[in-house]
């Protein structure tokens, strides 16, 4: 049956996208101990603070620092570490050498996919600085390993008990003495989460208010006048859940559903990371996981 076979997709899509979370959470390691050169003599400090410092405060610090909001390219510039460790693509200093070294490389805007930062190029006198600072071997003071760098851990223990993962099991619905209300045995647990609020149920919906009702939750579309008329004339005790069969059989009802489901894979009509064709690293048109 169509219904169950989308249920069967979208438990599939679930547990797939837990799949990719739990994944994408597994524990990465930390930077390593700076490669760059340390410890550093004077000079070199001075020359850190004085023209290198400013420069990734105030020009890089706001997507590759601890604070930036989000973290840009995986990279962390500040801190030895970090710079030692490195973005997505790997090591950004090689050796002492600037023309090959792709924080240089992005700094000079000449590659079209990496230019750093994006909005605004540096000065020439910036750029300069930078290039010297990699001569020299990149020296750098900074101590402070950041924080946030730790691994996410994950508790796979906690993990199994989400509902998606528990066994098919049979539930018997709450007991309720007093209860005129229910007509099947989903409206006890509708019913007794009620109660258990102290919340008054809402009057009950005419035949025309339900059917509308039914249309837009399962079509996002409301009945023709025609649909209308034909249920309100229908006396067969079954007549409203042979009009649910019907909606739940309609491709409206899989178009206005999948949209949710697509939503909870975060699909996205997105040309993912379309700065850097060349640089994707994960399959368009799912993004933003991990
Ligand atoms: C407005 C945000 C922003 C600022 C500011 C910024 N970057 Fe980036 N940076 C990014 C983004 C986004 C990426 C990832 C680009 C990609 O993967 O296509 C990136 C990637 C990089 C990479 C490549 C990392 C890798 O391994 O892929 C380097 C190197 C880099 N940036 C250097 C810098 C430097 C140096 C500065 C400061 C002078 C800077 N960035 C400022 C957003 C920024």
């Amino acid at each position: 049956m169509q219904f169950q076979s989308a249920i069967l997709a979208v438990s599939l899509a679930l547990v797939a996208w837990q799949a990719t979370v739990a994944i994408a959470e597994a524990p990465t390691p930390g930077p390593s101990a700076g490669e760059a050169k340390h410890p550093i003599t004077a000079d070199e400090r001075e020359f850190f603070e004085a023209s290198i410092r400013p420069v990734l405060v105030a020009k890089c610090y706001s997507c590759h620092s601890a604070e930036a909001k989000t973290l840009r390219g995986d990279l962390h510039l500040d801190s030895r570490a970090g710079v030692a460790t490195g973005g997505a693509t790997g090591a950004v200093i090689n050796g002492n050498d600037p023309d090959t070294s792709t924080l240089i490389q992005a700094v000079r805007w000449t590659d079209p996919y990496l230019q750093m930062p994006p909005t605004e190029k540096l000065t020439d006198r910036e750029i300069a600085s930078l290039e010297r600072w990699v001569q020299m071997g990149a020296p750098d003071p900074r101590e402070a390993v950041v924080a946030t760098i730790a691994a996410k851990q994950i508790d796979i223990a906690a993990g199994r008990q989400s509902w998606s993962f528990q066994p098919v099991a049979q539930i018997e619905p709450p007991a309720l003495p007093n209860d005129a209300w229910s007509k099947n045995r989903i409206d006890r647990f509708v019913i007794a989460k009620l109660n258990e609020g102290q919340i008054a149920s809402s009057p009950k919906a005419e035949r025309d208010m339900l059917l509308r009702r039914a249309y837009l939750d399962l079509t996002g579309l409301r009945p023709t006048f025609d649909e209308v008329q034909a249920i309100v004339n229908d006396n067969a005790p079954d007549a409203y859940e042979r009009v649910i069969d019907k909606l739940l059989a309609m491709p409206q009802h899989d178009e206005r559903w999948g949209r949710y489901w697509l939503d909870v894979v975060r699909y996205g009509e997105d040309n993912f990371r379309g700065k850097r064709p060349r640089r994707r690293s994960r399959s368009p048109g799912v993004i933003g996981i991990g």
